[in-house]
């Protein structure tokens, strides 16, 4: 497959020297933007906008239109894997719910692992749109849930629960949620490789929920099966583990063999790096509400990151998670400008 002329995420991800640090936002196509709002209100909703290719490739080159950004993200969702398990998605004004969610060892046995190529069909062909689209210029960021995130999400049958249900689980049945956590395994390998075909010179695991998890039950529950992923997918096309509330066990997240981390706002980016050192690059982690900072705050805020990295190598610059809704579109121009700007010669 030929390289994007604009390499810099990819040579950060290996940790080679970049003549600037580059710079891409999660959630980058969505709400905060007036294009993006009219293309959703076209679709009907945010599921069909998902589901039709041309369309989801359009949002995911909105952002690409207005800004100069670094890398582009296929425009989906972490939830299409359970969805095409047959769970019934539906997004609702709560967020995304399930009709079908998974409780019991019958309806864990009766999951299948969905074709890519078929039930995810339509996500493989909004990803080649977009790799025909942007593929010569900039990389393309393919995604999946976490396992472990999938699961809760699964579980629970919504959004902004206490995981009660999966903690349950978890406690009572630890042998059904490591076979649960076995079939997405599965999927998301085979959901990821088939990206990989599709286009994605990068993909991305989003562990979500790993950070309600602590010690030897994160390890066993979360990491397990993004290691088996990350060992299973090989080195060849980059691979990012974006682990919230994963700042206490760098060191374990590491050890999956990702080419990078990427980090929230609550760890320190100098810390992080300490801690790591050559091991992995780290993708963070500019606070998602210094976006709607005064601009000048904002400048700030973004060049204090780029100088605890001290300009070394393997930085992706991002924030510790999606920009929100009600961030000024103007903000983003702002926060890109100065990450460009940075020379970090000018710190010796
Ligand atoms: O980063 C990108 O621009 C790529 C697209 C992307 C979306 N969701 C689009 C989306 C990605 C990578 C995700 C990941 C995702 N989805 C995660 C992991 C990261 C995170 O944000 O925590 C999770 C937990 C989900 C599940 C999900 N999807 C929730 C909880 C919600 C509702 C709440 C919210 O933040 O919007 C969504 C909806 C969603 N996913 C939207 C978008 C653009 C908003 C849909 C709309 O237009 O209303």
């Amino acid at each position: 497959m030929s390289s994007p002329q604009n390499a810099r995420l990819l040579r950060a991800l290996r940790r080679q020297p970049n003549d600037r640090t580059p710079i891409w936002i999660m959630r980058q196509a969505g709400r905060y933007l007036p294009e993006y709002q009219e293309l959703r209100a076209r679709a009907g909703s945010f599921l069909n906008l998902c589901r039709t290719p041309e369309l989801a490739c359009e949002a995911a080159l909105q952002p690409m239109r207005r800004y100069s950004l670094d890398a582009a993200i296929l425009f989906s969702d972490i939830l299409t894997i359970p969805d095409a398990m047959g769970l019934g998605l539906a997004f609702t004004e709560e967020g995304p719910s399930f009709a079908h969610p998974v409780r019991t060892a019958k309806d864990v046995t009766r999951l299948g692992v969905p074709d890519p190529n078929q039930e995810l069909g339509y996500v493989m062909e909004a990803m080649s749109l977009l790799h025909r689209e942007l593929g010569q210029k900039v990389p393309v960021i393919g995604f999946s849930g976490s396992p472990w995130t999938l699961a809760t999400y699964m579980v629970e049958g919504k959004s902004r629960s206490d995981f009660v249900l999966i903690r349950a689980m978890l406690e009572e049945n630890s042998e059904l949620l490591e076979q649960l956590l076995d079939v997405l395994t599965e999927a998301v390998e085979l959901y990821l490789r088939a990206q990989m075909a599709a286009g994605a010179d990068v993909v991305m695991l989003f562990d979500r929920w790993g950070g309600i998890l602590e010690g030897e039950q994160y390890t066993r529950f979360s990491v397990r099966p993004i290691h088996r992923i990350i060992e299973a997918l090989g080195p060849e096309t980059p691979r990012i583990v974006y682990a919230r509330g994963g700042g206490e066990c760098l060191t374990e997240i590491c050890m999956t063999g990702c080419e990078a981390i990427g980090i929230d706002e609550t760890v320190s980016l100098s810390a992080a790096r300490e801690e790591v050192g050559t091991r992995c690059a780290l993708q963070g982690n500019l606070d998602p509400a210094a976006m709607c900072l005064p601009e000048e705050e904002l400048r700030a805020a973004a060049r204090a990151l780029l100088v605890e990295y001290e300009g070394q190598a393997g930085h992706v610059f991002n924030l510790g998670h999606g920009i929100t809704p009600d961030v000024n579109p103007d903000q983003v121009t702002a926060l890109i400008e100065e990450v460009h700007r940075f020379d970090p010669g000018a710190l010796a």
